[in-house]
């Protein structure tokens, strides 16, 4: 076991951050950006969220069939399609379809806009339907680490109007979890709650692996300490609001 030092600056970075009205995209750490593959796409992802989707995308075959239509976006650009959106298509619009600048999980490079290809694609609402290839994009998506964030009828808990085409990165296990149980990843963060860490985290068992994830409350202090076994994989994430998200390999998979 070893202890790790936690700056309390850590709650807002990681691939389990909540970034939605309530919560704003503070991380000051430097993400990881990458230019998502595919031809003439300047589109760009954090490093582990472009080369999973780019998988999923190559095992589906889809390349020539989806289109990445928005990925990170600059508090700026935010502002941009914020300010263009408001002019082309009002308010009620703007708020249902487009994060507030600063609240937008684009800037966190975790998320991405999909469109089926067509001569022409909407920027703001790409048309992403559930049959098809974009059903066997959403069929494999928690496998690789994706969720669609915005659903049908829970439009009243993430405060953005149902998103076919958008999916937020949050990685193995939390994806397959949050889908299983249908969570938004404002339910996931509190569901997470209920297990708090080496008291009784949550196990994912499936398919050979036991996997534990569990929650630790950031200290009122300016760090937090946390204990883990370093002979394992691990994975930190913050919450963006109050915490951790410790997300631990008991065994190996397919052991
Ligand atoms: N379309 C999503 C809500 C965004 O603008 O981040
Ligand atoms: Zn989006």
């Amino acid at each position: 076991m070893k202890t790790l030092t936690l700056p309390n600056s850590k709650i807002h970075s990681g691939n389990l951050i909540l970034v939605n009205a309530d919560h704003r995209y503070q991380n000051t750490d430097h993400t990881d950006l990458v230019k998502i593959t595919g031809p003439d796409t300047d589109i760009r992802l954090e490093r582990c969220a472009a080369a999973l989707l780019s998988e999923l995308m190559y095992k589906i075959q889809a390349e020539n069939q989806i289109v990445p239509v928005s990925g990170w976006r600059s508090k700026k650009e935010q502002q941009t399609i914020w300010n263009d959106s408001i002019q082309e298509s009002g308010k009620a619009f703007t708020q249902k379809y487009v994060a507030v600048p600063g609240h937008s999980e684009h800037q966190t490079g975790l998320a991405i806009d999909l469109g089926l290809k067509k001569e022409k694609i909407d920027f703001i609402c790409p048309d992403f339907p559930y049959n098809g290839i974009c059903k066997m994009f959403r069929r494999l998506a928690a496998y690789y680490g994706f969720v669609e964030r915005y659903p049908k009828g829970k439009e009243t808990i993430t405060g953005i109007g149902h998103e076919p085409w958008h999916f937020r990165y949050v990685g193995i296990p939390h994806a397959l979890i949050m889908t299983k149980y249908h969570l938004t990843l404002e339910e996931y963060i509190d569901f997470i709650r209920f297990y708090p860490y080496q008291k009784s985290p949550y196990i994912y068992q499936e398919q050979g692996s036991s996997i534990a994830v569990s929650y630790l409350a950031a200290s009122e202090h300016t760090e937090t300490f946390v204990e883990v076994d370093t002979d394992k994989p691990y994975m930190l994430s913050g919450n963006n609001i109050d915490g951790f998200i410790i997300t631990e390999w008991r065994r190996a998979h397919g052991a």
